[in-house]
């Protein structure tokens, strides 16, 4: 069953292109220009009407719900708000008829995110639900669901749907933008041409998993490192960390890597790990001198960037490539060695992978 791999997480994170795949499906017009999601039963005059999205979840799903923000502001210029779901009902959030929420979802059973759904519908809100589990609870109980179609995911540790929800992020976000009107068709053309080249360069990326293993052999003997992204690399690395602590138990934070000097600085030190993500054009020569003020205090530095980026590469200890794409879409190939990064520490270290510690795969207690 786990089709000649060693352990679930990293078949499923080898299922990924056909994840992205199976989600773009019929979704993606055959003319290759426009998104289809017949399942929404939104009407254009609803989308017209919304004044401010919230989007809400727990874990991974909430950290592809960060992306999930980026996607829709940048596509659809809609106000987006995310929340932790355990968090969502407590803060009196404000919600309008008006109001969309997205609640992510892979099992469609976590307990804080389907209270978090029952409040937004108490409220009047429209809920979407992105989920992995057609007829799970969150399925049946939301005004409109977008299924990620990754297939079963075993291992506690989420991967596929991870991505998937991405995906689900893209089409959503260009359909929204379709509607009213905030993208121009070209753009939304030139966005869905590099959507559908995702999957080859996941296969890419994963051409490379030797050299990750490596760095997770040399990260495995360490207590402590951190992760430093910006902009949306942040939201990356996020996940990255999550997915490290979880299954490795080396703890790990992620920085937005502007914000180290103001305090967190203080914990580099002689030969601390740092994962630098720097796929971002606008953001890369930033990244570069915060790499480098904590490779001047003794880090030392993996970093991961796109093709052709030759200043990183000075500028950091080890290095890996990963394929070019427009940086909206940059999450859906960046997390991919986090992905391995985290398997390959946590196998290092002897655990069991599938199977972290004092975790569940459904958390369906509040
Ligand atoms: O089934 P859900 O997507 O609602 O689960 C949410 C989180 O419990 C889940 O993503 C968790 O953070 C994963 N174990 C992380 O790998």
């Amino acid at each position: 069953e786990k089709a000649g791999f060693d352990h679930f997480m990293l078949k499923e994170i080898y299922e990924q292109p056909k994840a992205y795949r199976d989600t773009m499906g019929s979704r993606i017009d055959p003319s290759g220009k426009r998104i289809v999601m017949n399942e929404l039963k939104m009407t254009d005059e609803y989308i017209h009407r919304i004044q401010q999205i919230h989007i809400v979840a727990c874990g991974t799903a909430y950290h592809a719900g960060m992306v999930g923000k980026s996607i829709i502001e940048k596509l659809a210029r809609i106000p987006v708000e995310t929340d932790v779901a355990s968090e969502y009902r407590y803060r009196s959030p404000i919600i309008t008829p008006n109001t969309l929420v997205v609640v992510v979802s892979q099992s469609g059973e976590t307990a804080d995110t389907l209270a978090a759904l029952r409040e937004a519908k108490r409220c009047g809100a429209r809920v979407v639900a992105i989920t992995n589990v057609v007829g799970s609870s969150v399925a049946r109980e939301a005004d409109d669901v977008i299924v990620t179609w990754a297939g079963p995911e075993i291992a506690v540790a989420s991967t596929k749907a991870y991505t998937s929800q991405l995906i689900a992020f893209y089409l959503f976000g260009l359909y929204l933008a379709q509607t009213l009107g905030t993208q121009d068709e070209a753009y939304i053309a030139d966005v869905v041409t590099e959507l559908k080249l995702l999957p080859d360069k996941v296969e890419q990326i994963l051409q490379h998993a030797e050299i990750i293993k490596e760095w997770a052999e040399q990260i495995s003997t360490h207590d402590n490192l951190f992760f430093i992204g910006r902009g949306i690399d942040y939201a990356v690395v996020l996940e990255g960390s999550l997915k490290l602590k979880e299954i490795s138990y080396i703890h790990s934070e992620a920085y937005p890597s502007g914000e180290l000097k103001h305090g967190t600085l203080a914990l580099i030190e002689e030969g601390i790990p740092v994962i630098a993500l720097a796929t971002q054009p606008e953001l890369f020569e930033k990244t570069v001198s915060n790499i480098k003020e904590v490779k001047a205090r003794g880090a030392y530095v993996f970093g991961i960037h796109t093709l052709g980026e030759t200043e990183l590469v000075k500028a950091v200890d080890q290095v890996l490539e990963i394929p070019q794409t427009i940086p909206l879409l940059s999450p859906a190939l960046s997390v991919v060695p986090l992905q391995l990064l985290a398997y390959y520490a946590s196998l290092a270290r002897g655990n069991d992978v599938d199977k972290p510690r004092n975790l569940a795969k459904s958390v369906t207690v509040e």
